[in-house]
């Protein structure tokens, strides 16, 4: 079956999360996605939180599926030469290099346009153009930076980053959005672009509800936050809340049976408005249902502390799943806590290729979480990750088309590093 992107193809030139991410996902979606790496090392993470000794790491092997891999040393004459030939014979460029690297290689946008005037070049960045465009970003940053870290964590404790990558993968989903937008402008335009997507801007993309309440401040307090039933005023800008839901209908996390020594048996429960009767009916608390302290929205905002203790009464006489059995049929939102270990073995998650078991030759069989978006006439495969310089050979003759002269010439200069099988070995 073909798939969406068959025929782009992408020069990635990205490392660690961010860009990889990216370049991942457009991989999946059917781009031929060439990885240049340098020789010897690799992208770092090959080496980095290692679980089997001289095998890729899954730190690698989780954001660089179906991907090829070419060792190049880029300051090296023949490598830049290879480096060239690649721009000139691919579609699309990403990078996720600290600021200026690319021009120190040579590679400004004002050359790479003159080498191919239809290529794009995307890339991540730490922050957009201003006072910290020359700074180096990793994801914890890019959280503290876009918002996120101030608005996350408990409001009297200090400002929390959260375990979803929201810096570097989300940011490589946006980098995604804006090269395949770029490539269909490019269908009528017959020029490349610059894309870039810097993390502060993504994470405050995705911060958006908390730059909404920020205004809202202005008008009085938020009392969708249990800060307000608790009688704490509000501060400057938008504070810290906890487990709240971000939206108006409020929710928080609540124990269910076992929670003294499961550290996940909680659920998320949600006191949609429509449903209150129902719930009330649930946790055999019917008067609330009438009662003018709890009868309505409005009423019930002072007193969700109050309510949210009295649903928990109920909630830790059930495990997270019968409580979401029985939430369910009454349309009452909820969802338990899932422990990773419990997602890897959901039997759904595996029927759909959320998550997939993928084979490598060095380190075995391995789960991964796959495209997690579902095209009906663009079925994603997930094959395993390149080995360092796998395809040099490959793409040297296949895809820039040099003859076996020209690709021993460039293996005898180096550029490739020491030999093939110290790559892929
Ligand atoms: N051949 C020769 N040199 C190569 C090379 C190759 N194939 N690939 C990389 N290099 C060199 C570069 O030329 C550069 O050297 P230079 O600084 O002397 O010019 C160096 O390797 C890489 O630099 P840099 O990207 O700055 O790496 P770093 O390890 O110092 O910093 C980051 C890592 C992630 C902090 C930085 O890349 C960054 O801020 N990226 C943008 C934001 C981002 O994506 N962050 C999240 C990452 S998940």
């Amino acid at each position: 079956m073909s798939k969406a992107l068959d025929g782009v193809r992408i020069l990635d030139f990205t490392h660690v999360q961010s860009g990889p991410t990216c370049t991942q996902l457009l991989a999946w979606l059917g781009a031929d996605c060439i990885k240049v790496e340098r020789p010897g090392v690799g992208d770092i993470t090959r080496g980095q939180l290692r679980d089997v000794p001289n095998a890729d790491s899954l730190y690698f092997t989780m954001l660089n599926h179906n991907k090829r891999s070419i060792t190049l040393d880029a300051k090296n004459p023949k490598g830049k030469e290879v480096l060239e030939a690649l721009v000139k014979s691919c579609d699309v460029l990403v990078e996720n290099f600290g600021p200026g690297v690319l021009d120190r290689m040579g590679l400004t946008w004002e050359h790479i346009q003159q080498l191919n005037p239809r290529m794009i070049y995307a890339s991540v960045k730490g922050f957009g153009p201003g006072p910290y465009e020359d700074c180096k970003v990793y994801e914890n940053v890019a959280q503290c930076t876009g918002g996120a870290a101030s608005t996350t964590g408990f409001r009297d404790g200090p400002p929390v980053v959260t375990g979803a990558q929201i810096g570097d993968s989300g940011t490589g989903l946006h980098l995604a959005l804006g090269i395949v937008a770029a490539l269909y402008q490019r269908n009528a335009t017959g020029r490349g672009q610059r894309v870039l997507a810097a993390m502060q801007d993504g994470v405050l993309n995705l911060c958006r509800v908390k730059l909404r309440d920020q205004q809202r401040l202005a008008h009085g307090p938020l009392k969708e936050y249990s800060q307000y039933g608790e009688g704490v005023a509000f501060g400057k800008a938008t504070p810290r809340a906890g487990n709240d839901s971000g939206g108006g209908q409020p929710g928080w996390i609540l124990k269910c049976k076992g929670w003294e020594n499961d550290p996940d048996a909680y659920i998320y429960f949600i006191t949609q408005a429509p449903v209150w009767a129902e719930i009330c009916k649930v946790i055999g608390q019917e008067d609330w249902i009438t009662h003018p302290d709890y009868a309505t929205p409005d009423a019930r905002l002072p007193r969700l502390k109050g309510i949210f203790a009295r649903i928990e009464q109920w909630t830790t006489t059930k495990t997270k799943f019968e409580a979401m059995d029985i939430l369910n049929k009454f349309d009452i939102p909820c969802g338990p806590i899932l422990s990773m270990k419990e997602i890897l073995e959901e039997k759904s998650l595996r029927e759909t290729g959320t998550i997939v078991e993928v084979d490598h030759p060095k380190r075995g069989k391995y789960f991964s979480v796959g495209l997690p978006i579902k095209l009906s006439d663009s079925p994603a495969e997930v094959k395993r990750s390149p080995l360092l310089g796998e395809h040099n050979d490959e793409i040297l003759r296949d895809v820039l088309k040099f003859d076996a002269k020209k690709v021993e010439e460039i293996k005898a200069s180096g550029a490739l590093g020491g030999s093939k099988s110290m790559a892929a070995e």
